[in-house]
């Protein structure tokens, strides 16, 4: 079989319940999580990713030659897409040319966009599919698999508006499933993607995340925790009920970051605008500015809000000292597939 040119375009999420740990006793390649998560994919910040049949594997990202531990990450998960179209011989090389329109591995979810857009464009090359359908196409339930073992995160990305992922508990990780709880139209919310720092962060999720599993005295409680506050943030999503969704979502968000700073050695993503923004948040909505914090594994803060009052809010923690920029972001849409 031949590579076809194929180009995918993958929104990027921000999960509003965390993930956070991978299953213990899993087998490490199916990158099986220990918590399920559930998300809001994000317009604007996506990921597109081209593939051509090329004389050597080569990767590119933003117009940047790679190589080394992001260039084998990459070519290993499409090793995985070629052994899945079934196909014996060996894989033939690609070009893999990728443009983020995020920044890279700061804590904005790159890896969630760039590998679920990876996952869709080799899927196309490959011949595993031709075009995705909508919500519903069951083939983008198995692309969400596959992209999940490039990156946990990335499995929500299928999807546009809210996702839910499961943790199942299968050591085949057949339950652990990806689905839509709602399309973008759903809900008129924002989220404000304020910027705190720039670069790229100092420890990777999947490194951060084994170390809180083997040392954080929390990390029990926190895998414990997780099933009730996925099934409260789906009912308030379900209801449109901010304040309860909000409610879930900063505790989820402070019991992963009070998991990582209780690991060892302590993985504070966070800086001093981080906290500054959060307490700027807590205090906007005493004034009733109502907006919900998250942040992930950097220091940038995002602000879950109704559109109504994205601006104002918007305007008030881009003028907090050391925030770089303000990013006011909707609900995306679905992965797209292109075969070319
Ligand atoms: O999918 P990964 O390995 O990038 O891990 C994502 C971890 C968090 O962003 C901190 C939380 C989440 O659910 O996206």
């Amino acid at each position: 079989m031949t590579v076809r040119s194929a180009r995918a375009i993958a929104h990027s999420n921000i999960a509003l319940v965390k993930y956070w740990g991978k299953r213990e006793g899993a087998d490490p390649a199916l990158n099986l999580p220990a918590v399920g998560s559930l998300s809001l994919t994000l317009d604007q910040l996506r990921s597109e990713t081209e593939i051509h049949a090329n004389a050597h594997d080569r990767f590119e990202l933003d117009g940047v030659a790679l190589d080394g531990k992001p260039a084998a990450k990459v070519f290993e998960h499409l090793d995985l897409m070629w052994r899945t179209s079934g196909t014996l011989s060996a894989r033939p090389p690609c070009f893999v040319r990728s443009v983020n329109h995020l920044p890279t591995a700061a804590g904005l979810a790159s890896s969630a966009s760039g590998f679920a857009a990876l996952t869709v464009a080799a899927a196309g090359a490959f011949g595993l599919a031709s075009s995705l359908g909508d919500a519903g196409d069951p083939t983008r339930t198995r692309l969400a698999a596959l992209a999940r073992q490039g990156s946990g995160s990335a499995a929500r990305s299928l999807w546009g508006g809210y996702v839910r992922l499961d943790a199942g508990s299968d050591p085949s990780g057949s339950d652990c499933i990806a689905r839509p709880l709602h399309g973008r139209d759903h809900w008129g919310l924002k989220l404000l993607v304020v910027h705190t720092a720039r670069g790229a962060k100092s420890v990777s999720s999947t490194g951060g995340m084994e170390s809180s599993r083997l040392t954080s005295p929390y990390y029990p409680a926190w895998v414990a925790s997780s099933l009730a506050d996925l099934d409260a943030a789906e009912r308030a999503l379900a209801g449109r009920e901010l304040a309860a969704l909000g409610e879930v979502m900063e505790h989820s968000c402070f019991k992963m970051h009070a998991c990582m700073f209780a690991t060892r050695p302590p993985l504070i993503y966070w800086n001093g605008t981080t906290l500054e923004v959060v307490r700027a948040v807590f205090q906007a909505r005493e004034r009733g500015l109502v907006g919900y914090v998250t942040s992930d594994a950097g220091p940038h803060v995002k602000v879950l809000c109704e559109a109504a009052v994205a601006d104002a809010l918007a305007a008030e923690l881009a003028a907090l000292p050391g925030v770089h920029e303000v990013q006011a972001v909707a609900p995306g849409p679905d992965a797209h597939l292109e075969l070319l």
